[in-house]
């Protein structure tokens, strides 16, 4: 039996064995399974020694231990490196490497669903995009990485404003505001808190004088609930939104994709059992 594993702590609410198991089936590799475990951080040592030892094929490792886990690894792709962050673990070539496909799953959502916003990004006009940023938890590396050097303005504000200070160290065009503060103008805005994982959870910043534009683009890479207040008030004021569906998704083709070489299709019965 081929085990995969996502590790996390909580991990209750990962939908990731749902749609890996999905995969597994509809491409009929049989002798496979996807499992979930709670674990805690004495036991990173031991998760890699599993695939050391061939007992676990593949694993995805979720919050808090994006990093955690970097210690433990023999080597890390150039995405994982410079965001220190690997979401993906295979062993390749008797080495336990460490992947990041959480900013190709970005990446490949912005190019699929907002083709515009990326042109306008990869544009040299003058007319620069301003995407502001709130948080700087374990995920937003990988958003910051996806969109640097694409010619953007990039505003990025943190509760706790030494990690936002952090993150411009490696991506100095990132301009660093306080906490409650937003650029002047926002083209698009991501939440990359935790903000909004539980209903009802609210982000105390004014975006009123956005209503009624609906090029303006409010992303939040929370996919459960499906919309949180952050996305229900930007839908309500009229602006555009999205939510982080699109971009689970991609992150588990590319991480499937490691480790069967099957690229998975993203068909609406995979959409249906995440809904
Ligand atoms: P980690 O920082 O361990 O990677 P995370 O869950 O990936 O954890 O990130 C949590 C993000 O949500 C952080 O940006 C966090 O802000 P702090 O760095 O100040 O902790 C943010 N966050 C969570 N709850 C918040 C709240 N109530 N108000 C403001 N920011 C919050």
């Amino acid at each position: 039996m081929k085990k995969y594993l996502v590790i996390g702590n909580p991990i209750e609410h990962s939908l990731s064995p749902l749609i890996h198991n999905y995969w597994i089936k509809k491409y009929g590799l049989t002798e496979s399974i996807y499992e979930k475990r709670e674990v805690e951080e004495k036991n990173l040592k031991n998760i890699v020694k599993e695939i050391r030892d061939d007992k676990l094929i593949g694993v995805n490792v979720t919050v808090p231990f994006k990093k955690l886990i970097i210690p433990f690894l023999d080597k890390l792709d150039s995405t994982a490196k410079k965001t220190e962050s690997v979401n993906t673990l295979f062993k390749v070539k008797n080495k336990i490497v460490g992947y990041n496909t959480d900013k190709l799953g970005f990446d490949l959502t912005m190019r699929e669903l907002l083709p515009n916003v990326n042109n306008n990004l990869a544009s040299t006009t003058s007319q620069k995009k301003n995407i502001f940023i709130i948080g700087a938890g374990g995920v937003t590396s990988s958003i910051v990485d996806a969109l640097e050097n694409k010619g953007a303005n990039i505003f990025l504000s943190n509760r706790t404003k030494k990690k936002a200070e952090e993150l411009k160290k490696k991506y100095t065009e990132i301009e660093v505001l306080d906490w409650g503060k937003r650029p002047q103008i926002c083209d698009v805005v991501i939440n990359t808190t935790s903000i909004g994982l539980k209903k009802g959870e609210k982000i105390n910043i004014d975006f009123s004088d956005c209503r009624g534009d609906q090029n303006k683009l409010f992303y939040d890479l929370i996919y459960n609930p499906k919309e949180t207040t952050f996305l229900q008030e930007a839908r309500l004021r009229g602006n555009n939104t999205m939510n982080g569906q699109k971009m689970f998704l991609n992150q588990a083709v590319y991480a499937f994709n490691l480790w069967t070489n099957i690229t998975p299709e993203i068909d609406d019965e995979v959409i249906r059992l995440l809904n």
